[in-house]
């Protein structure tokens, strides 16, 4: 059967997803949940009852300590080998492939109910690089995510570059003939996209892409400042005789990685704590490690850095992570320096990523004329000030940050 429905866009991201089409020549966006645009790319299937929620419902659940699993940046997952594995949720046996296209038959679904129309083809936002230039999961990455649309309903698919949407949308700059530069820094990846604008439209000169993005900030956050707080970085005393040996360090890794939080709760995972637990040096932290894995916290952790890494950021006066989850009243303190310290790797590699860009189009830094923010976390002052200091003659703009890659993917999409 040929498509002929309209084609939606749609932007999956690693934390938030939108979706949006062209009517009378806009943009519109799909109100996934009432009166919002955007909504949460989290899972959480329930036991009790035995559904799945998505987005604001699935986090609630969370929040309120309902029985059964969360899951979230799972866009992380594609091109892995964990896509296929089979595994059981609900007492039924899923691969990550339909999870994530159940989701976005859901999408599907609520764009359709709220326009009347049919969208039997999808643009796809993906970002240039999902794993690393070269890295052999990039072509697989691509391929799962066209199964989860396919196994979604939609029948053709297509996709567009992240930042290359963004551009899209940014449109034409103030004067035809200029450069600009689209930095999108979002929950998983940080993607380039240079423009010429000319004129009504928009020319793409360069592409460029890194895997760094706001669920790494956490995960250097939560390791450098909440993990030594469970015993991250002690000392065991040996089983048999004199002398201490490290904490392996595998599970607080893990534990602070948003993709890898639901498969630590296992009982070999719980045994060897209760192990480390009898042996260790400081045992109150160790038996917070067992708390958290006994409670199944390690989502909770993971949104309490998350909000702190938001509020430090944002400037609040006494920034810190609150751990009461894990134990009334523990905090782990977040100063400008600790957040500076622990996000500088990555502030390099953005500014090595916005040179490569450079460097593929051929431009130097000067000619650039703006740059044009688009994801959450290019609201970090850290990535902007990277950026200021790269482009200080450029102008600098925030505009419709969370949802400029869903505009450009609707007006490329109806096209
Ligand atoms: N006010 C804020 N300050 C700093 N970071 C923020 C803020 N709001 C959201 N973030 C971060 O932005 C990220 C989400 O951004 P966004 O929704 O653009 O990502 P995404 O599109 O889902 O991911 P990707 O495009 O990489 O797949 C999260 O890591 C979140 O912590
Ligand atoms: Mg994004």
């Amino acid at each position: 059967m040929a498509p002929q429905g309209r084609s939606l866009g749609i932007d999956f991201g690693t934390s938030n997803s939108a979706a949006g089409y062209l009517s009378d020549g806009r943009p519109r966006l799909i109100e996934l949940a009432p009166g919002q645009t955007t909504m949460p790319t989290t899972f959480f299937f329930d036991y009790d009852t035995r559904r799945t929620l998505i987005g604001d419902p699935a986090n609630q659940a969370l929040l309120d300590g309902v029985e059964g699993r969360f899951m979230r940046a799972l866009k992380r997952v594609l091109g892995t080998g964990l896509m296929h594995e089979k595994r059981q949720i609900l007492n039924r046996s899923v691969t990550f492939v339909e999870i994530i296209a159940r989701f976005l038959n859901q999408i599907k679904i609520r764009a359709e109910a709220q326009t009347g129309l049919t969208f039997d083809r999808v643009l796809s936002g993906r970002p240039v690089v999902f794993h690393g230039t070269g890295d052999p999961r990039e072509p697989l990455a691509e391929e799962d995510l066209r199964r989860c649309y396919l196994e979604a309903g939609f029948l053709e698919v297509d996709f567009l570059p992240e930042p290359q949407a963004a551009a899209i949308a940014a449109g034409a700059l103030d004067q035809p003939g200029t450069i600009g530069l689209i930095v999108d820094v979002g929950g998983g990846t940080s993607d380039f996209s240079l423009f010429r604008s000319d004129g009504g439209g928009i020319t793409i000169l360069a592409n460029h892409g890194v895997r760094i993005g706001g669920t790494d900030f956490d995960r250097a956050i939560n390791i450098d400042r909440v993990m030594p707080l469970l015993g991250k970085g002690g000392l065991l005393r040996k089983a048999m005789g004199p002398g201490t040996s490290p904490i392996p360090n595998a599970i607080y890794n893990d534990l602070a990685t948003w993709e890898k939080i639901p498969f630590v709760y296992t009982p070999q995972n719980r045994r060897m704590v209760a192990e480390m637990l009898r042996l260790a040096q400081q045992p109150d932290r160790l038996s917070r490690l067992a708390r958290v894995l006994e409670d199944e916290l390690g989502h909770d952790l993971a949104f309490a850095v998350e909000r702190g890494k938001i509020a430090a950021n944002a400037g609040e006066a006494q920034p810190r992570i609150l751990l009461d989850q894990v134990e009334r009243g523990l905090y782990a303190p977040l100063p400008p320096e600790a957040l500076t310290d622990s996000l500088a790797r990555h502030a390099a590699a953005l500014a090595e990523g916005a040179d490569e860009t450079l460097r593929l189009a051929g431009i130097d830094a000067g000619d650039v004329r703006q740059v044009v923010y688009v994801g959450g976390s290019s609201l970090m002052s850290m990535v902007s000030g990277t950026m200021k200091a790269r482009f200080p003659a450029a102008g600098h703009s925030f505009k419709d940050v969370f949802t400029a890659v869903t505009d450009g993917l609707a007006i490329a999409a109806g096209r």
